[in-house]
């Protein structure tokens, strides 16, 4: 059975999370971040199935790949599908969330998955970074939870978490709710310590969207930002701040 695996992961975590799950369910699966530069729509429809990897933003999927999947919505048509939605906590529906997507396609989706993992969100206080001891604990629990998973993909039995009417409904009321009608207005909440940033560039080079832009050693944000974090957690100065009102102290772990 040739299957595909597609992910967007803003700090490692759904990466990890995906390339994981692939690597234990066969031997050499056929991953790839939908950043890379490829044919999707070939690749896609010469798939039997294809599993979709994200992480959650406000019980949402990232806008990145909910465009990815509208703009190749065809090239699913009726395939099987598996979901795979990495976490810091909850998510309500966020496992279902690619699966209504892509529901003109006619698609089946026969697995939803939650896995959670340490928090991305370093300039939030709300949120206490995990020391390493404390995110190695998450990480083993992640673990058995992706062996579950596997066994239950194998043994061919449907996984449904995030799909069922009070998971949407949690997932709603609790999050998406609140967290869409502002989604324009966090876009624009990028911000730079101009005193601390030493223009080196790794965040320019590796925002997933190129939002930033290096002018007369400053970087200067587009106002484009997906909220992946990813700029704030690679920062050597930890420079960069986003939804939180401080600049991080510390980041995220990666393992
Ligand atoms: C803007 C933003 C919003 C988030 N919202 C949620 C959330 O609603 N629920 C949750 O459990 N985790 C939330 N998280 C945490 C991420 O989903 C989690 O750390 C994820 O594993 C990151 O994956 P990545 O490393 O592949 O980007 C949020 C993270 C960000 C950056």
């Amino acid at each position: 059975m040739a299957r595909l695996y597609l992910y967007f992961s803003g700090t490692g975590n759904t990466k990890f999370a995906v390339e994981t799950f692939a690597n234990k369910l066969e031997e050499n699966p056929n991953i790839h971040s939908i950043e890379e530069e490829l044919d999707y729509d070939t690749l896609i429809q010469s798939a039997d199935s294809v599993l979709i990897g994200y992480p959650i933003y406000g019980s949402d999927i990232p806008i990145i790949m909910r465009d990815f999947l509208v703009m190749h919505l065809s090239a699913f048509q009726k395939k099987t599908i598996l979901t795979l939605a990495t976490q810091m906590l909850f998510s309500g529906d966020g496992g279902g969330l690619a699966c209504y997507f892509l529901k003109p396609a006619n698609v089946k989706c026969i697995a939803s998955m939650h896995i959670n993992l340490p928090e991305n969100i370093s300039d939030i206080k709300l949120f206490k970074l995990r020391t390493v001891e404390e995110s190695q604990k998450v990480y083993e629990k992640a673990m058995r939870k992706i062996d579950r998973y596997v066994e239950l993909v194998q043994a061919g039995k449907p996984v449904k978490t995030g799909r069922r009417f009070y998971s949407r409904a949690l997932g709603f009321l609790m999050q998406r709710a609140y967290f869409r009608p502002f989604h324009k207005v966090m876009q624009r909440a990028w911000t730079l310590n101009e005193e601390t940033c030493i223009a080196c560039g790794i965040c320019v080079k590796n925002c997933p969207v190129s939002n930033l832009e290096l002018k007369d050693k400053l970087v200067i944000s587009q106002d484009q930002c997906v909220l992946c974090y990813r700029c704030v957690n690679l920062c050597p100065k930890q420079s960069i701040k986003i939804l939180g009102r401080k600049f991080p102290t510390r980041q995220y772990f990666k393992k």
